[in-house]
């Protein structure tokens, strides 16, 4: 096949929504044996947004509602939502529909899909396979999280990290340059990352139905999914460029999954890149899992931080194991 010239996704409108409430560090210093100046130093992390009244669905809703408004799209356009998420309001229905119902967007067809922190990343490619085969033309891509509904508040490991939010991006279909992605899974090392699910509270779970059952929080081991992240995050980017004929200097933004910006730092000095190519606002939205890429993404668009032309490689990696990258050209149409 030729992928320089095909039918391709370009994003056309991106969209965000975080909760209303702000939870700095020194709050959660009141919960937690730590301090203000110990997350910042470790995590690059000064404040989250934490979901009161939002929910999966309502910041997905505001996400996607954006995205198409600056696409300058209606609702009826729409042929695919795909909603990346690990932590929906419900089991089912799933996210995707209920956001389809509260767009109007009555020709779309909608799933979600859950590779925890790589999850808006593996959406995306999902949605451009979809484009470049010519199945759907327009696809909405959402990725969206409540995780401090997993978050063990007294678990100071974990409960620095995380926030809540969703991103979104609109993509159509246009004649393009198709890109490969680099995307890759390893069942070996989940235990690393792990929020169990309906097993834990099911009649076969150990202590079920006493008060002694166990709630299912995420728990890992923090050392273990650093160093995975240094080691592969850079070698996925080397392979995607590869895979592209690209090199480094072809690229002009290193979107990374925002988890820690000791993870970026790390990235952007094996990868011997200079870091200001490399954005970060998990200072202000710690790690929002699927939804930290489109919120990044949409914040240096709206910004007007990102121009006609560049190049952009987006990078994830989370629980699974699962990791990846891609490459995509922005292209946003002017207004
Ligand atoms: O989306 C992917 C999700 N996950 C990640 O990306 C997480 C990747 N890992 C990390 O970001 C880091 O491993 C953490 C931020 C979670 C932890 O940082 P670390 O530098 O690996 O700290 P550590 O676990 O090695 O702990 C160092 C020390 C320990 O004390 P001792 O044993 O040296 O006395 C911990 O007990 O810091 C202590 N510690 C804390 N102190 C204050 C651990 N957590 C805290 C805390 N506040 N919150």
């Amino acid at each position: 096949m030729n992928r320089e010239q095909t039918i391709t996704g370009v994003i056309c409108g991106t969209g965000a929504c975080v909760p209303e409430k702000v939870m700095d560090n020194n709050e959660i210093a009141q919960l937690v044996e730590t301090s203000d100046q110990w997350i910042r130093e470790r995590t690059g992390v000064a404040r989250r947004h934490i979901a009161k009244k939002e929910t999966t669905v309502s910041m997905a809703v505001e996400a996607g509602r954006q995205a198409m408004e600056e696409a300058g799209i209606c609702p009826e356009e729409i042929d695919l939502i795909l909603v990346a998420s690990a932590s929906p309001d419900q089991v089912f229905p799933c996210t995707a529909c209920r956001v389809q119902e509260f767009l109007g967007a009555v020709n779309a067809s909608g799933f979600d899909l859950n590779a925890a922190c790589s999850g808006f990343l593996f959406a995306y490619n999902t949605a451009q396979a979809y484009i470049s085969a010519g199945v759907f033309r327009t696809v909405l891509v959402i990725g969206a999280e409540c995780l401090s509904r997993l978050v063990d508040w007294q678990d100071r490991n974990t409960c620095i990290l995380f926030g809540d939010g969703a991103g979104a991006v609109l993509l159509r279909a246009q004649s393009g340059r198709l890109y490969l992605p680099a995307a890759h899974s390893d069942g070996t090392g989940g235990s690393a990352l792990t929020c169990d699910g309906t097993a834990a509270i099911g009649p076969g779970a150990e202590n079920a139905g006493t008060s002694e059952r166990k709630i299912p929080y995420i728990e890992m081991n923090g050392k273990e999914v650093f160093q995975f992240a240094i080691r592969k995050v850079p070698q996925a980017i080397e392979e995607v460029l590869e895979k592209n004929h690209l090199t480094k200097d072809d690229i002009d933004w290193f979107i990374l999954h925002q988890a820690n910006s000791r993870i970026v730092d790390a990235v952007a000095r094996r990868l011997k890149t200079d870091i200001k190519k490399f954005p970060m606002n998990l200072q202000e939205y710690g790690n929002t899992s699927s939804a930290s890429i489109p919120i990044l993404l949409n914040e240096l668009n709206r910004n007007g931080i990102l121009n006609n032309g560049q190049r952009i490689v987006l990078a994830g990696f989370g629980a699974g194991l699962s990791w990846g990258a891609s490459i995509l050209e922005w292209k946003i149409p002017e207004k």
